[in-house]
């Protein structure tokens, strides 16, 4: 793409010395890049991200250690994502891309897109999902709100960043068709639909290559595929070696190595061992970075900011079970316990941490609405010490009261950046209280405060249970207006609560081993696990429930039948059945009958959040296209959907699948083919045009395999199906023929297919 900057950038190339090139490739600091004064380039200020601003006037870090400005801590995307609300999601980008304007931030270090291959990982609770499609389309609304103010992006950590344990050195070791189906489609749509200024490549090896080294993903995928054309930024100390990442598509290291880096560019130009023309294209991205820059005016009002964190989260809590507790009743006396009400844990740890605004309470809240709640501490939310006396207090408290409301979570250092979890665990100590407050009490509300999913073992025994996630500083308030029903839980779940560690997909690969990570379990993540292995989960992917009730009718296709490239609209018209006002988050996914691949049972491929007053009706649409029912087929090396039938279902959530209605897809497109010696028989007579060569060359040989009536009919199921899984070399073997001829027969095939396919 032209612009208005090339002609410029054109002579500052001409312009800057072999020196000031190379100094623009890292930064000057943690948070900037180097300006080259003498001809007027500024330098680009960055900050984390992604969900507020950890701005640093003062010394930086990447840690979260030393002190940020304040600013509004909004929800973390593990609860975002829950709002499956991509308007939302812009809106968020849009505030905090005002904010970077008022604090003079040009790159906001976000959006997180990593997929939760573990509940483990610690940095789960700054990641969208175990879902490839909803992470996407959250991140590409969270970028284009963020960049419509003049503010760019880092999508980040480019790619299959998946563990916190030895994330700078590990190599995650996976499959062409798992990367390329799991681990990068949230990257791929969120950059071909909203053009992030940046991508900050990860730590991590992908099966042996540094990130920043990777010429396959740098630049082969992201940039010749995927038509990528803004700068690879390396997270904070992900470079491995500076001349490599200049050839892989690496344009930024930060935070710089204090000129070292610099000096090896410059070197490697010198000796001839890395080409100035190489060089030239990463200034050049650099400086488009840096010319092209919007400069927009911001003015924040913290406090309206405040409250758009607080409706974000009333969007995106989750409520989990309910057997018609909640909402509260006034004029019933509610206790209040766990520290959590008074201290809610609303954030994570690590580079994302903010210095918050303003963190409001559940206590407080209920307090400032005059509710009739008494409250005990119970437990503490930073340790797992149970103590006798306040655990009394607290049980005796909720034995008094019509309804007992347990505000529970994981303590900061139970989560965080740079370590993953060793269990899904809650706190003992909150555990056993939530147990014996059941003994007492038959009306218990459990409001939890964790980054990701975490064992429930008192579920069954509970009459509620609201998942705040990290719900931002305003999760206080949330939880006060969702608990009272001031306001209707409409998130769900994006990701599977599943009922035990060991449960879980890479249970045996996770974080096991200091050199690689094995990802075993494939495309088969989250949800695409556990359905194909019909498992019991505590909690499915996609759910979420209500005050009100809501149904499906009408489910149509605008075609039954569609052709390659065609798009096809599938509508289906949601009625709130309830007597409140709701928001119902209209799901789609998609079944491949066709058995060409192993496959997931099904897979996300559509989601509509939709408001409703109740007994109100409204269609909702869905476009669905090739890739909508497509794999990554390996020997393509592109993504591939087969001919044959495939089922559209709409669901309340993965497990609650309300219609479903069948689709035929047509394409043209074939699977390479070519016959050697070990090819097998059936796949021969699978193939029409080698087949029809089979046939007429047994039939000229005179051999009984001549008819396929012989081979295909028989009752015999197992001489059928050895006849199947003979490799053709075997003909020598039990048919006679001689090797010359097995190769005639074979190069007449190879033949016929590259006839048939140029025509
Ligand atoms: C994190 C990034 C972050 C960067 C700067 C790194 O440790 O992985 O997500 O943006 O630090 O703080």
């Amino acid at each position: 793409m032209t612009n208005k900057n090339d002609a410029k950038i054109q002579e500052l190339l001409q312009e800057l010395t072999l020196e000031e090139k190379a100094g623009l490739c890292s930064g000057s600091d943690f948070w900037h890049t180097k300006a080259v004064e003498r001809l007027h380039i500024p330098e680009v200020f960055m900050s984390d991200g992604p969900h507020g601003l950890r701005t640093q006037k003062g010394e930086g870090d990447h840690l979260g250690l030393n002190e940020s400005i304040k600013a509004v801590c909004f929800p973390a995307a593990c609860a975002t994502a829950a709002s499956y609300d991509t308007e939302m999601a812009n809106e968020l980008g849009k505030i905090l891309g005002n904010e970077c304007n008022a604090e003079g931030v040009d790159i906001l270090l976000g959006p997180a897109v990593n997929m939760k291959r573990s509940p483990l990982c610690g940095r789960n609770f700054e990641y969208y999902s175990e879902d490839p499609y909803l992470a996407g389309k959250l991140a590409s609304s969270y970028i284009q709100g963020v960049q419509s103010q003049g503010v760019g992006t880092s999508i980040k950590h480019f790619a299959a960043n998946n563990q916190e344990y030895r994330r700078m050195s590990n190599s995650s070791n996976l499959s062409e068709r798992t990367l390329h189906e799991t681990y990068l489609p949230a990257f791929e749509i969120a950059i071909k639909e909203a053009a992030p200024k940046t991508v900050m490549c990860s730590y991590n090896q992908i099966n042996g290559i540094f990130s920043a080294d990777n010429k396959n993903l740098l630049t082969e995928i992201l940039r010749d595929a995927w038509g990528y054309e803004g700068c690879v930024v390396t997270d904070w100390g992900a470079i491995h070696d500076r001349v490599q990442g200049i050839k892989a598509g690496t344009d930024i290291e930060m935070p710089g190595s204090a000129g070292i880096n610099d000096a090896e560019i410059i070197a490697a130009v010198k000796d001839g061992s890395l080409d100035e023309a190489d060089l030239n294209k990463v200034v050049e991205r650099i400086l488009h970075l840096i010319l092209d820059k919007e400069q927009i005016e911001g003015v924040v009002d913290w406090n309206e900011d405040h409250k758009k964190a607080v409706e974000m989260e009333k969007e995106s809590a989750v409520l989990l079970e309910n057997n018609g507790v909640l909402p509260l009743q006034a004029q019933k006396k509610i206790a209040y316990i766990g520290e959590f009400a008074e201290k809610p844990r609303f954030q994570g740890g690590g580079s994302s941490h903010i210095n918050a605004w303003c963190v409001t309470s559940a206590l407080e809240t209920a307090k400032e609405k005059n509710r009739q709640i008494a409250y005990e501490k119970g437990f503490s939310a930073d340790n797992d010490i149970y103590e006798e006396e306040i655990a009394k207090r607290a049980v005796e408290c909720a034995k008094n009261a019509d309804a007992a409301v347990i505000f529970a979570g994981l303590p900061d250092a139970f989560e965080s950046e740079g370590y993953d979890r060793e269990h899904m665990h809650l706190p003992e100590s909150q555990n056993r209280l939530i147990e014996e407050i059941c003994s007492v009490q038959e009306n218990v509300v459990v409001v939890l405060h964790n980054g990701s999913p975490v064992e429930c073992p008192w579920a069954d025994k509970v009459s509620a249970v609201l998942e705040m996630y990290l719900g931002g500083e305003g999760v206080g308030e949330a939880a006060d207006a969702l608990l009272w029903g001031e306001a209707n839980p409409c998130g769900r779940l994006a990701e599977t609560f599943p009922l035990k560690l060991e449960d879980t997909p890479c249970y045996l690969n996770f974080a096991n081993d200091k050199f690689n990570t094995d990802y075993t379990e494939g495309v088969f993540i989250g949800y695409r696990y556990y359905d194909v292995k019909k498992m019991e989960v505590q909690w499915p992917f996609g759910h979420g429930l209500s005050y009100t009730t809501f149904r499906y009718d009408n489910l149509t296709l605008d075609k039954k039948v569609m052709h390659g490239q065609e798009k096809i609209t599938v509508s289906v018209s949601v009625t709130n059945t309830g007597e409140h006002y709701g928001k119902e988050v209209v799901q789609l996914y998609v079944k491949d009958n066709t058995k060409t691949a192993v496959r997931p049972e099904k897979e996300l491929k559509g989601f509509c959040k939709v408001a409703l007053e109740a007994g109100e009706t409204k269609t909702v649409t869905f476009v669905l296209d090739e890739r909508s029912l497509s794999y990554y087929n390996e020997s393509l090396k592109d993504w591939y959907a087969a001919s044959g039938t495939y089922t559209v279902c709409i669901g309340h959530s993965s497990r609650r699948i309300a219609l479903e209605t069948e689709l035929e897809y047509v394409t043209e497109t074939e699977l390479p083919f070519t016959v050697d010696m070990n090819t097998c028989l059936g796949d021969i007579l699978a193939h029409p045009v080698t087949a029809a060569v089979f046939h007429e060359m047994m039939k000229n040989a005179g051999s009984h395999l001549a008819s396929s009536d012989e081979v295909n009919d028989t009752d015999d199921l197992m001489m059928q199906s050895m006849m199947d899984s003979m490799p053709f070399r075997n003909f020598k073997t039990f048919v006679h023929i001689p090797t010359a001829a097995i190769q005639g027969i074979i190069d007449r095939m190879n033949e016929a297919l590259k006839t048939a396919k140029s025509q």
